[in-house]
């Protein structure tokens, strides 16, 4: 579908490293609150504003509205321990009007309703299903909603961000995300590098007018803005363009997410040094992985320690393929360095095929319209509004395959459940297209050592099925699963699925 480009802001004409890295503040509890369903335990209370402020970008830039989580984009930190469970009360002060183009004519986000909507999802929590941000739960300015996130989990980098049905393209684009960081003693006798060593880099891209305003890109069909990616040619790091960061000659932790709405990032240092990959989305590998390049879809993370020893008084750029994203500015001398990366981080043991009960064939789909005009993306040939389909029982284990018909690679995200990646295997296109046989043609290819841990958001390749096998733990109810390409997933890329007491 042809994309209508208005002029936008070459960032190549913008003087790079100018700026330091920003990093988010931490979130600060504003009191403690009961637990639902335990008057006698008290967690920490947070209140978190949504609001229109306006952000620095880059030193020779205006101000750039945004919509933020309290007072950054990203918004601020959370900081937690396994176990420990907090509340947040999540309050919408945002303006009445939407500054981004809506597209009507997109399941959830009719024009009858309120332009601005929002209902915030902790990516990779286990969440009880009224806390998730199912994305018709959203609620508009004037309005609050109070969430519950138990953490009854292993420790790991998490997100959130909005999920308002039909809209989260937008909402997100426009700053709303933020980290979320899960904690256990596991991690904590592992001497990785931390308090000023460890930080989040958080990745998105966008487009900017010359004016430093948000620019998001619309089709030529007027009654239909919806655009199926976008790529912004402006890349920021915690909300900056090109900024640098000073180190010291010694290891620092990076927790790298990428919260862009469709760049997939090919990520390597230009001077070629190796780094090495100690956890996934859901947390730690079962050991290190070292790497030259990281490759991360949108909701994926990685846990990177980059060792700066040795290159003191060098100036390393960070690039996706071959365009600066940040530097490092390694300081000069020796340090004392007393953190490790030990070799066994925490065990992994594999989900046996053999535990799943049920197998599901569920395919990836584009259907074009007669025009070519426009197009829709769904799960398994559903649109949203079709019946649950997928009702997994509680704790039980079932193996997903995405059987992808389409052109494109999909990161997949479930709510509520990590789970590990089989294998992917390529099949016989024409044969399903016109018989729905499922013929495997390839060799079934293991994850790649830097899936080999617990995952909630998996590449599914085209012309392959792409197999994972889930526990379906925590609570029962109605969650969802969706290609995390944010348009995509604003339409019908996304399926509620619940799941059932054990019958
Ligand atoms: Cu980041 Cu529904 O997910
Ligand atoms: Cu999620
Ligand atoms: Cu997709």
């Amino acid at each position: 579908m042809p994309v209508v480009f208005r002029p936008t802001l070459d960032p190549n004409k913008l003087a790079p490293f100018v700026d330091p890295l920003p990093i988010p503040p931490v979130a600060k509890p504003i009191g403690t609150r009961a637990v639902p369903g335990n008057r006698s335990r008290e967690v920490p209370y947070y209140r978190i504003t949504m609001r229109q402020i306006d952000v620095q970008l880059h030193r020779d830039l205006k101000p750039t509205p945004c919509w933020s989580y309290g007072s950054s984009v990203p918004g601020p930190t959370f900081e937690t321990r396994s176990g420990e469970g907090l509340t947040v009360e999540w309050a919408n002060e945002l303006p009445s009007e939407h500054f981004l183009p809506i597209d009507h004519t997109l399941a959830g986000a009719e024009s009858n309703l309120p332009q601005v909507r929002t209902v915030v999802h902790v990516h990779g929590a286990i969440t009880p299903p009224e806390s998730d941000g199912y994305p018709e739960n959203w609620y508009p300015p004037g309005r609050s909603l109070v969430c519950h996130y138990p953490n009854e989990q292993e420790a790991a980098m998490l997100w959130y961000h909005d999920h308002a049905m039909g809209i989260n393209r937008l909402n997100i684009y426009a700053g709303l995300a933020g980290t979320f960081f899960v904690r256990d003693a596991t991690e904590d006798k592992l001497n990785l590098p931390k308090g000023k060593y460890e930080l989040p880099l958080i990745l998105f891209d966008r487009f900017l007018t010359p004016d430093g305003e948000l620019y998001y890109p619309t089709s030529n069909a007027r009654q239909r803005p919806w655009v199926p990616e976008v790529f912004g040619n402006a890349f920021l790091v915690n909300g900056k363009l090109l900024p640098y960061f000073d180190v010291e000659p010694r290891r620092y932790r990076f927790r790298v997410l990428n919260a862009a709405n469709g760049r997939f990032y090919h990520l390597s240092l230009d001077n070629g040094m190796l780094f090495t990959q100690i956890g996934t989305d859901q947390g730690l590998l079962g050991a290190p992985s070292p790497a030259k390049r990281l490759t991360l879809a949108p909701g994926e993370r990685a846990d990177l320690v980059i060792d700066f020893a040795g290159h003191s008084g060098e100036r390393i750029v960070v690039n996706n393929d071959v365009l600066p994203m940040m530097q490092f500015r390694v300081g000069k001398g020796k340090v004392e360095d007393n953190s490790a990366v030990p070799a066994v981080l925490r065990p992994i043991k594999g989900i046996p095929e053999s535990a799943a009960t049920k197998n599901r064939e569920l395919t990836l789909d584009e259907v074009d319209d007669l025009t070519g005009q426009s197009y829709t993306m769904l799960l398994n040939n559903t649109h949203w509004a079709m019946p649950v389909t997928e009702k997994p029982a509680l704790n039980s284990v079932e193996i997903w395959s995405f059987v992808n018909l389409t052109d494109d690679v999909h990161p997949i995200h479930l709510h509520t459940v990590r789970f590990q990646i089989l294998d992917r295997r390529s099949f016989n296109l024409a044969q399903y297209l016109v018989h729905r046989k499922l013929v495997l043609t390839g060799d079934p290819m293991p994850p790649g050592p830097e899936e080999r841990g617990w995952k909630d958001t998996v590449r599914a390749t085209p012309g392959v099925v792409t197999r994972i096998i889930v526990r379906f733990e925590g609570y029962t109810g109605r969650y969802v699963w969706h290609c995390h390409i944010l348009e995509h997933e604003d339409n019908e890329m996304m399926r509620p699925y619940e799941i059932v007491p054990r019958g």
